[in-house]
């Protein structure tokens, strides 16, 4: 499926040309952002950057496959409700795009040289080409559905630490102060004894291309979207790691609490968290 060419472009080249050009005009920006402005929250923040390589992927994803369709983040209303609703009226389309134009956009707005482009494309729900780029290390993360994971052009396997205790596991501090934060904040106050390290790079895209690439054993993280986590969903599991809800349900690009792992470690990550009540 992900073979397919249509006029002349296989789907996975559009989606690394999207997030390479992207990506290469978000770096040129750094330092030099000319608007900031709140969203859902005092820490939701975007900038015209997000809006412009949004509108620079959509434009390059349209002009190859008018047909298909398209969820950013920046054209979807702040908050997790319309992100939910967003969702429901695409998921089921034939094709669909899956766009996190800049993930990390506090990081971007800080000069923390640690964000990403995130590019997924789902056919009928499932994801079948994912792509993460960091312009920062030039580091361009690609998976295609059944045909493995590459990163600078070399297969990608997931870490080996069999449990909590040697594990280095990422998460995020979501952006909904009112329900995803403190049940984050839950499972962070029970992880941290449990493990080797936590680090919060703040890109979940990131963070999931990192577990992929066997840099962290684990990542989990409350109240994501589906752009947030779909590039890196495919990225998790065709390096061999795992991939659920923090109830331990399969992955479908509804799925807001997130936990990836390399599989070993995977059911006491859960157990962990469940046991913290950082679900519910
Ligand atoms: C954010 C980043 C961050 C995560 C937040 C996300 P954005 O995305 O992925 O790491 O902790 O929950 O909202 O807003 O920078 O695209
Ligand atoms: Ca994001
Ligand atoms: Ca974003």
């Amino acid at each position: 499926m992900s073979d397919q060419i249509i006029g002349g472009k296989s789907f996975t080249a559009v989606a690394i040309n999207c997030a390479a050009k992207a990506g290469e005009w978000i770096k040129t920006k750094l330092g030099n952002h000319t608007s900031l402005s709140l969203k859902y929250s005092a820490q939701d923040l975007v900038t015209e950057v997000d809006k412009g390589a949004e509108m620079m992927i959509r434009n390059l994803v349209q002009t190859h496959f008018p047909d298909h369709s398209f969820l950013g983040e920046e054209g979807v209303e702040p908050g997790p409700e319309a992100s939910t609703r967003a969702l429901q009226s695409v998921r089921d389309a034939e094709y669909l795009w899956v766009v996190d134009p800049l993930d990390g956009t506090t990081n971007f707005v800080h000069s923390f040289p640690f964000f990403s482009v995130s590019i997924a494309l789902a056919h009928r729900g499932e994801v079948i080409v994912g792509v993460v780029y960091d312009p920062i290390r030039d580091e361009l993360f690609v998976a295609e559905k059944g045909k493995g994971a590459y990163v600078r052009g070399r297969r990608m396997g997931v870490s080996s630490e069999q449990n909590l205790r040697e594990s280095l596991i990422a998460t995020g501090f979501p952006a909904d102060p009112n329900y995803a934060l403190p049940l984050n904040m839950k499972g962070l106050q029970a992880l941290v004894p449990q493990v080797r390290n936590i680090r919060s790079g703040g890109s979940a895209a990131l963070h999931m291309a990192y577990v992929a690439a066997g840099r962290l054993s684990g990542f989990w993280e409350l109240g994501l979207n589906a752009w947030d986590l779909a590039a890196g969903s495919l990225l998790v599991t065709e390096s061999g790691g795992r991939l659920t809800d923090i109830k331990g349900n399969p992955y479908d690009l509804g799925v807001r609490h997130v936990v990836a792992s390399n599989a070993h470690i995977h059911d006491e990550f859960l157990h962990a968290l469940q046991q913290a009540e950082s679900g519910n």
